[in-house]
């Protein structure tokens, strides 16, 4: 096994490299805290008679001697300390060797096809596809980060040095394009491919964060942080944090405590950061370390109308509910004049436009069998699930009355 004697020569050499010259560091240690006189050879600490307490000689003693004790025990610390470090290096290196002699030559490093699998990661994939109509380009985004995370997990079962780029994010774009949805797939990901240990998703916004009085914020923001451990933090609307007309403002508090954390916690919490595009790129204009500490930006596009009838029908499908085929020209209208209006919101206008058929297609519904006694009050299964073009006609009149003060935006 060529393989294997090279791996016992180097563990040989980083035996050597690393056990005795720990051993003659500790030892080295012990004799100049024994031999040497621990306060130096100071010349003013002679004893030049007087045992006044009050006298300067006496003051100055007691101060030589004291500094004298914390200069050595920050030697110690700091020697303790570099020994501690280089115990668990020795340590990785061990485990590391150990995996490489006890891995056959043969051993392939397996197909990212098979990681993929193998580790859930496709599945979150797939779930994503299922949950998200269109946004392909953040789809391909999200598969990105996936492989580059999956073909670091095969480097590291290989026992290769890894180091994955920073995980933090920023999630560009309106309200209601799918940002949530892929933060919760991000960190289901991450936690499958054990760079999280939980993966669940906190969401916040500047309320959460910030306090109103002195002393709140710190206190605040570390608790959102600490649900969020583990996990992923996604901070909506981020730019709120920042308020360019007043440097006082507390947000400044809880911006840096999360600059300080994603800098520290790297390995244990992932913060995304989300909102429109350009109020962003402001944001981080201002604040650029945010800027350098994200890894990965994802920009999400709004739904074109016809994404925006997909998604209904989805949500349809979900809700245990049938378009009518005749249907969905009404609510394509529907979408369209919405987009036009204000607070429009993509996928949660969607949202609230089949809340709103769906009350419709009930009061229709009940003044038929119970108000007008068709068919004996009694009625099918599909009236129960039926969603008709008349359900969008009443949200299109609302939006489209004559009378601008009447309109009602769902
Ligand atoms: C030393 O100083 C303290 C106060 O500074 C004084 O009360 C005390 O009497 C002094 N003692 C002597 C021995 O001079
Ligand atoms: C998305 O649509 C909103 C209006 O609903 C618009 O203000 C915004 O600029 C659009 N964003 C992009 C990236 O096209
Ligand atoms: C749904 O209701 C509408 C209006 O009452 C009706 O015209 C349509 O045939 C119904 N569709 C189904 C599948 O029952």
């Amino acid at each position: 096994m060529k393989f294997s004697a090279a791996v016992s020569l180097l563990f040989v050499a980083s035996a050597s490299a690393f056990a005795p010259a720990s051993v003659g560091r500790s030892a080295t240690q012990i004799a100049a805290g024994s031999n040497q006189n621990p306060f130096g050879n100071v010349k003013s600490l002679e004893y030049t008679g007087g045992d006044d307490p009050n006298s300067s000689n006496y003051g100055r003693l007691a101060e030589k001697l004291n500094e004298a004790d914390i200069e050595r025990r920050k030697i110690q610390d700091e020697a303790d300390r570099r020994e501690r470090a280089a115990e668990i290096r020795r340590e990785e290196r061990l485990a590391k060797i150990a995996y490489m002699n006890d891995m056959p030559d043969s051993q392939p490093a397996g197909t990212v096809d098979e990681f993929m699998f193998k580790e859930g990661v496709q599945d979150q994939l797939d779930k994503l596809d299922h949950d998200l109509v269109g946004l392909t380009a953040v789809k391909q985004r999200v598969k990105e980060i996936a492989a580059l995370l999956v073909l670091d997990k095969m480097r590291r079962k290989l026992g290769f040095e890894t180091s994955v780029p920073s995980l933090h994010m920023s999630f560009t774009g309106a309200p209601g394009t799918g940002k949530t949805t892929v933060a919760v797939r991000m960190g289901q990901i991450l936690a499958k491919m054990g760079y999280a240990r939980r993966g669940h998703v906190v969401l916040a916004t500047r309320d959460d964060l910030v306090g109103q009085y002195v002393g709140h914020t710190a206190p605040k923001t570390k608790e959102m942080i600490k649900k969020a451990m583990g996990g992923v933090l996604l901070v909506d609307e981020a730019y709120y944090l920042y308020n360019a007309a007043n440097d006082r403002d507390y947000g400044q508090e809880s911006i840096e405590i999360l600059l300080n954390v994603m800098e520290n916690n790297q390995d244990d919490l992932v913060v995304a950061v989300a909102g429109y595009k350009d109020r962003m790129d402001k944001f981080f204009s201002y604040i650029p370390g945010m800027m350098s500490r994200i890894g990965n930006h994802i920009d999400f596009p709004n739904y074109t109308a016809d994404e925006l009838v997909q998604i209904a029908a989805v949500m349809s499908r979900d809700l245990e509910y049938d378009i009518d085929d005749a249907a969905y020209d009404t609510f394509k209208n529907y979408i369209e004049e919405r987009m036009k209006l204000p607070y429009f919101s993509n996928a949660r206008t969607v949202r609230n436009a089949m809340d709103r058929a769906r009350m419709n297609s009930a009061i229709r519904t009940f003044e038929k069998y119970a108000i007008d006694g068709v068919n004996g009050g009694v009625c099918t299964v599909e009236d129960l699930k039926n969603i008709s073009a008349e359900d969008f006609q009443i949200i299109l009149d609302d939006i489209l009355d004559g009378d601008s003060s009447k309109r009602i935006f769902a």
